[in-house]
């Protein structure tokens, strides 16, 4: 995507051709900085630190973070080190096991000199499937999306409600759930979006409106109470997020608070879309109170991060001294409640059967 006019992806190599260059997440949107990953303990920082975050990502840096790691030692403890280091970064997202298993398959059985090699190699594929995923990620809900547009005809732009981030910078390029809102956009499509804030980090309001402003589409961020108030008002066309683990059933782990989002267009007879990679489908489980369920630091929850009015960013604490918070990453939404999930390779019931027949080579 652009920044400042300058084509961007989320993860790529730095100069030196080693070195991995990502976004500062943390920093966004108050400033736009990058950072180099030089050893494997800094991939593992910039994940468990969500300097990087969404699935995809998670994914693409831990597959670079395998690539470092063997630069440095590439026998096969090490590289059993690494990933059981970088494995132990995020429960959730299922990505991350996904490419820790690609990297491993692709370099084990090499000898040690070629492993470094063959890494960054298999690194950029994935990051580079990731982008094409993605992209028809976009052109599969680009159609359903243009559906609702001619129905509404002269009836104001398409209203979208979506819920944490899970565009660009969730991903290698384009996103997940904001490809099909991207090229909508493009394809003159009248779309506005309803960004959900999503506390407690805020990846709504702090990088979902960051993102949307840059490339220019419409959008108003809400408290993520808002959703069912607008919702009954008619005020919602429909719901498309993304997610970070779908079972095999076709029930769907993201980001806490989705789960109520669904309930509530279910209830207002609201499409609710997911759109998911193949690499974020779980084959192993079916049932979605099986996916480990991140928990965070309290402080995310006693506390907020914002710019002040010097410009300079600062915390400050919310809660009485001496209340405790919890603070739960990720939730389900059973299949049922939702309407249908856009993938890849196109566009399905939330289902076994209906990712079956997008994926029929996982079959038995
Ligand atoms: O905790 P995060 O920011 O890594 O959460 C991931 C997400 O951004 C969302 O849950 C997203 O909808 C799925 S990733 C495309």
């Amino acid at each position: 995507m652009l920044v400042a006019g300058k084509h961007l992806r989320t993860i790529g190599l730095g100069d030196d051709g080693w070195s991995v260059e990502i976004i500062d997440q943390t920093k966004l949107p108050f400033a736009f900085e990058t950072v180099r990953l030089r050893t494997l303990e800094d991939a593992v920082r910039a994940i468990a630190a969500m300097q990087v975050r969404g699935a995809p990502l998670i994914g693409a840096t831990a597959a670079y973070g395998v690539c470092l790691a063997l630069r440095a030692d590439a026998s096969g403890d090490a590289l059993d080190r690494a990933c059981e280091t970088l494995m132990a970064t995020r429960p959730t997202a299922v990505n991350l096991g996904w490419a820790l298993d690609e990297m491993a398959a692709a370099v084990r059985n090499l000898p040690q000199g070629a492993r470094a090699d063959a890494a960054y190699a298999r690194a950029a594929a994935i990051a580079d499937e990731d982008v094409a995923i993605c992209r028809a990620i976009g052109g599969n809900g680009l159609s359903l999306i243009r559906a609702v547009a001619e129905e509404k005809g002269d009836n104001g732009p398409v209203n979208i409600l979506t819920h944490c981030n899970a565009g660009w910078l969730a991903t290698v390029d384009y996103g997940t759930a904001l490809a099909p809102i991207y090229m909508a956009h493009d394809a003159g499509i009248p779309v506005h979006v309803w960004v959900d804030e999503t506390r407690p980090r805020n990846q709504g309001a702090r990088l979902t409106a960051w993102e949307l402003a840059g490339h220019g589409v419409p959008h108003t961020v809400i408290v993520d109470s808002a959703g069912g108030h607008l919702m009954q008002r008619g005020k919602v066309d429909l719901c498309i997020t993304g997610t970070d683990r779908t079972t095999g059933a076709g029930d769907v782990c993201n980001k806490i608070g989705t789960y109520l989002k669904a309930l509530a267009a279910k209830d207002n007879g609201v499409p609710f879309y997911v759109a998911l990679p193949g690499p974020t489908i779980d084959w192993t489980m079916s049932d979605g109170a099986d996916i480990p369920i991140e928990e965070r630091d309290p402080a995310e929850v006693s506390g907020i991060a914002g710019r002040a009015e010097d410009g300079s960013v600062a915390r400050v604490d919310l809660m009485p001294d001496g209340s405790a918070a919890a603070n739960y990453g990720f939730d389900i939404t059973p299949a049922r409640l939702i309407t249908a999930l856009i993938t890849e390779r196109g566009v399905c019931e939330a289902s076994a059967v209906g990712l079956l027949s997008l994926y029929p080579e996982r079959r038995g």
